[in-house]
């Protein structure tokens, strides 16, 4: 149990235009902030003003990138209440990276405890306006001035919140995704199933290749063949075909996102078969050829549930579903949403109320 000190803003900011957020682009008035030392553990837990930190210039993370990163929401219910869609599995999640990092473990229930701290000074921030939310960003960075290669000796943990729409442009409506054969995004034995900066960093040169395009994203394919499909950018991918439901199993390559995990529970139980082998792009391409794709779509915190209408592979151009929204992915994104908004009831003990 974490004792938190607060230390609160006297000039709180003006909270932004609920109908303009986009993603990513405003800040709450506080951030969450907790120190480690080695030999003494995490201490001085405090929820204080949001303001630039100081560190050293020598701090590690800046040279060797140590450090990891979570993504979650806080949404309003239609009774004005907030909660949070299952909190523990980020936990967890930071868990694994923290230990693939070299960083020091939180254990879930402070990781939790500290969210919804945070999220209950920042209860304003969480907009109402549909589909609206709250963006949490737990974090931890390294923190030792130190220029040799070897875990850093101080981290900081940190939580900023940003009140956000939609994380595409796009909305809800298909986005155009290049499917990569050049660069590679993980490989095994490497921190493709991580939640670490370097993985995003290391993903741009791709991005930018295919904003240059005209695509929105990435889809990844194994970096050992080149062979399988893997992930979409910031995104896990679901690809329906002849009525089965494949994604990339969670071997080490590939981010185990919560709401990739959720969409497998869902569609489990509404009786779909799911598919966790290894899908080949040339058996995905071919499918489109042969009228057998039925469906694409990207889940993810930021994206919620994202369309995918066209696939490039190479010089093979894809259409999917008549670049519309299918039936099943609309289904798993009201379902999911219904759920994390509090619209329809949570009967599978996914959210946490905070207030
Ligand atoms: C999330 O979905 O929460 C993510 O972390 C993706 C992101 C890098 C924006």
């Amino acid at each position: 149990m974490l004792n938190i000190r607060y230390e609160l803003t006297k000039t709180p900011k003006t909270k932004p235009d609920q109908k303009n957020l986009s993603f990513g682009k405003y800040y709450t008035d506080h951030m969450f902030v907790m120190d480690y030392t080695e030999g003494k553990g995490w201490h001085d837990a405090r929820i204080v003003p949001y303001a630039p930190l100081s560190i050293d210039p020598a701090a590690m993370v800046l040279h060797y990138a140590q450090e990891s990163f979570e993504g979650l929401k806080a949404y309003r219910t239609p009774d004005g209440s907030i909660q949070l869609f299952r909190p523990e599995k980020n936990a967890e999640r930071m868990i694994n990276t923290n230990k693939r990092m070299c960083l020091p473990a939180l254990p879930v229930e402070d990781f939790v405890q500290a969210v919804k701290a945070f999220v209950e000074v920042e209860k304003d921030w969480v907009p109402s306006e549909p589909e609206t939310s709250l963006y949490i960003r737990p974090y931890v960075i390294s923190t030792e001035p130190h220029l040799g290669v070897r875990p850093s000796n101080t981290y900081l943990f940190l939580i900023i919140g940003s009140p956000v729409g939609a994380y595409y442009e796009e909305g809800m409506n298909p986005v155009k995704i290049f499917v990569e054969d050049e660069y590679v995004r993980a490989t095994p034995g490497g921190t493709g199933f991580t939640k670490c900066g370097g993985n995003y960093a290391a993903s741009l040169a791709s991005q930018i290749k295919a904003h240059d395009l005209g695509y929105s994203q990435v889809l990844w394919l194994d970096g050992v063949e080149r062979k399988y499909v893997e992930e979409v950018g910031s995104m896990n991918c679901f690809f329906k075909i002849d009525g089965t439901i494949y994604t990339a199993p969670t071997v080490g390559t590939v981010l185990p996102g919560v709401i990739r995990m959720s969409c497998i529970e869902l569609l489990k139980k509404w009786g779909y078969t799911v598919s966790e082998n290894r899908l080949a792009i040339k058996d995905l391409i071919q499918a489109g050829k042969d009228g057998r794709l039925e469906e694409v779509f990207g889940t993810g915190t930021a994206a919620v549930i994202s369309p995918v209408g066209e696939l490039r592979y190479e010089d093979d151009v894809i259409t999917v579903n008549d670049f519309k929204t299918g039936e099943l992915t609309q289904k798993l994104y009201d379902t999911l949403t219904g759920i994390q908004w509090g619209k329809i009831p949570d009967d599978m003990g996914w959210t946490t109320k905070v207030l």
